[in-house]
């Protein structure tokens, strides 16, 4: 195992929603430092290796105590060992590592577009701009698939977040996808050009793209990947992202070391 990661104990889990879960875990050093859209790797203490890679997660909550949070969906080997996880067992994280969201204090107002498990990052993110000396109005629109996934969000998110949802079978909020509910329901609502920031599946940031590059008049637009990673840091090369270039040959960065943020006209993004 690579020697940066360390061992901490969790110290909770609770369900947040249908597949979804919330692991908390002591370490200290890290909720000092993470900045959102940082991720850790996470994996099994050596000794109880069920699975071989270490897995990403973006960092949810840090809280003051030195207690950290991961949001995330059991849906493979590794997250289903996460979701069986319990109070006193010991996990290897590596983090906080990659570049985080870079926060416009020119901007004033903020629109945070999240699907699925790109959630954690950008609730992060909607509580670090408002401690800004000027914070930005934010509108924090979050899309699922199923209205059953929607997390609660209460007590999570500062007050001064408006916060909109939307499912595509329309158990929950606005029936439709995260980007329909932009274009139809919160761009008309906007008075000034808004600093963009998104997470989520890949789909969801091209069509973003899509809709921002169509005309529309942005203070700034950032993208947070989640590509596939196996070190997190640089080392395997297994993390590229193509960027647009009018050059004659493909340009790539690392999702782990350049990212997992990019500037969201600048990623080739079909
Ligand atoms: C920077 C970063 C931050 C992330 N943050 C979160 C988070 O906060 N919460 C969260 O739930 N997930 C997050 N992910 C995705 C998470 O890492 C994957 O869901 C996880 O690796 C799946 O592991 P597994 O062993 O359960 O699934 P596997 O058995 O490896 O795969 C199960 C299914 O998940 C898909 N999958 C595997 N890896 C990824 C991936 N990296 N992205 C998308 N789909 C994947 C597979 O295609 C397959 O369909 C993040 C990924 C990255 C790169
Ligand atoms: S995950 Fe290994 S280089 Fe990015």
């Amino acid at each position: 195992m690579n020697p940066a990661f360390t061992r901490v104990t969790v110290t909770g889990i609770r369900q947040a929603a249908g597949d979804t879960h919330v692991l908390t875990f002591r370490d200290e050093c890290a909720a000092a430092a993470i900045q959102p859209g940082q991720f850790c790797m996470l994996s099994p203490a050596p000794g109880a290796s069920c699975i071989y890679l270490p897995r990403p997660f973006s960092y949810f909550r840090a809280l003051d105590d030195g207690r950290v949070e991961i949001l995330f969906r059991a849906l493979g080997r590794g997250t289903r060992w996460m979701a069986g996880l319990r109070p006193g067992d010991s996990v290897a994280v590596f983090g906080p590592l990659g570049r985080p969201f870079q926060l416009e204090a020119g901007a004033a107002r903020a629109v945070l577009v999240a699907g699925g498990v790109g959630l954690p990052p950008l609730a992060l993110l909607a509580e670090r701009l408002l401690r800004l000396e000027r914070p930005p109005r934010i509108d924090l629109l979050y899309g699922e698939t199923r209205g059953e996934r929607v997390v609660e969000l209460g007590g999570v998110l500062p007050p001064a977040v408006r916060l909109w949802t939307a499912s595509e079978d329309g158990s929950t909020g606005f029936r439709g996808r995260v980007t329909e509910l932009l274009t139809q329901k919160v761009w008309p609502t906007l008075d000034t050009p808004p600093a963009v920031y998104t997470c989520g599946p890949r789909a969801m940031l091209a069509a973003l793209a899509d809709i921002l590059g169509d005309g529309r008049e942005v203070h700034s637009f950032q993208a947070s990947l989640e590509e596939n990673m196996a070190c997190g840091h640089g080392i395997c090369m297994g993390c590229a992202v193509e960027l647009a270039t009018d050059a004659p040959q493909p340009y790539y960065k690392l999702c782990c070391k350049d990212g997992p943020v990019f500037n969201g006209f600048e990623v080739k993004w079909r």
